[in-house]
């Protein structure tokens, strides 16, 4: 299309009839080879290295053809959950737990999934298997499926699962990173406690911090104490030495914050911490802890050392931080049933 430089009276861009008529009528085949041509150009650090859908009922390794109906209810209201489990060194780690809380969000979303349980984990599985992937993520989503464009679901013919396998082989980044209160309202908690799609309220804290030259935001709720990030946990070490995190009533469930607070009992037994508690932590004991961290799925476990104004412990990276950061890495190493899944390639 000619570029457009004329603006009519309300400022609005004036588009002439030879404009709107250049825009081309693609066959389907000529669309498939714009799609191609556009995931050749539009090349990121991340790597699409497989996807599952059920509206084609199999597993693609194009990237042209890794797309979804625009009527899906996911596309245009958001009516989705999704999860995501990281690839490791060919195992992947606590899918159990993820997909639980995977069936769960459904179940909030009142979405009925299309198979059960068991055929969604081989399906995930299988995706991971036919990507070849031994280091990246897996991520997987649910949706109401498509059908039409009204809001109710009620005309969308059966629900979907899709599932992506990335490669992603950024080395996890130990530095120590600067947080602020976020202004962009926190979801209330029915929606917070659920992994859907509706992110809109994470991505503008995202792009609130990164404004203002910091790497997220952090959530108070509806009572003024310390949430959640916009894709991670929050946890703290106070002064006495305790961990501590905020309850999970509010804020989405972690799998990773949980899994954190499993192997920190080893430095309780060995007496680096004094205990660890689920608690209510206001904003005070939060910004005057000895260490601060952020939990979750992409980050691992990563150091806070500035909170708005306020430098936290000593500036640096927390020494129970950095173990708790090493315990994971390990972990994640595990070949215990609980803990990694081998996928059979
Ligand atoms: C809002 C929110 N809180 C917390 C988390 C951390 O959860 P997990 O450790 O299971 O990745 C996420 C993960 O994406 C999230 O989106």
């Amino acid at each position: 299309m000619k570029a457009v430089t004329n603006c009519n009276q309300s400022g609005c861009l004036a588009y002439s009839r030879t404009e709107i008529s250049d825009v081309p009528l693609l066959s389907c085949s000529e669309a498939m080879e714009k799609l191609k041509s556009f995931r050749e150009k539009v090349k990121g650090k991340q790597q699409f290295l497989a996807m599952y859908s059920s509206i084609f009922g199999g597993i693609t390794t194009d990237p042209a053809a890794m797309v979804i109906p625009m009527d899906d209810h996911m596309v245009h209201r958001g009516h989705g959950v999704f999860d995501t489990t990281a690839i490791i060194d060919g195992y992947l780690y606590e899918l159990d737990q993820h997909l639980d809380r995977f069936i769960r969000s459904a179940s909030t979303a009142k979405i009925n999934p299309p198979y059960d349980r068991g055929t969604i984990r081989g399906i995930l599985i299988q995706t991971v298997s036919a990507s070849k992937c031994r280091n990246g993520t897996l991520r997987y989503w649910l949706s109401a499926g498509p059908g039409d464009f009204d809001l109710s679901p009620s005309g969308c013919h059966k629900s979907c699962l899709y599932a992506i396998t990335i490669q992603d082989l950024s080395p996890i980044n130990f530095r120590g990173v600067k947080v602020v209160t976020s202004n962009v309202p926190i979801k209330p908690p029915q929606f917070a406690t659920t992994k859907s799609v509706n992110y809109l309220p994470n991505v503008l804290s995202k792009m609130e911090a990164e404004e203002l030259g910091a790497f997220v935001g952090i959530w108070l709720d509806s009572d003024g104490f310390v949430a959640e990030g916009p894709s991670m946990n929050v946890a703290f070490v106070t002064k006495e030495k305790e961990l501590v995190m905020p309850l999970c009533d509010k804020i989405l469930s972690g799998c990773t914050a949980k899994r954190v607070l499993t192997l920190a009992e080893s430095l309780v037994r060995e007496g680096k911490l004094c205990g660890i508690r689920m608690k209510n932590v206001s904003v005070e004991e939060g910004k005057n802890a000895d260490e601060m961290m952020l939990l979750g799925s992409g980050i691992m476990v990563r150091s806070v050392v500035q909170w708005d104004e306020q430098i936290i412990g000593c500036g640096k990276e927390g020494p129970i931080t950095q173990t708790l950061l090493n315990l994971v890495v390990e972990d994640m190493k595990s070949t215990l049933p609980a803990v990694g899944t081998p996928v059979p390639y």
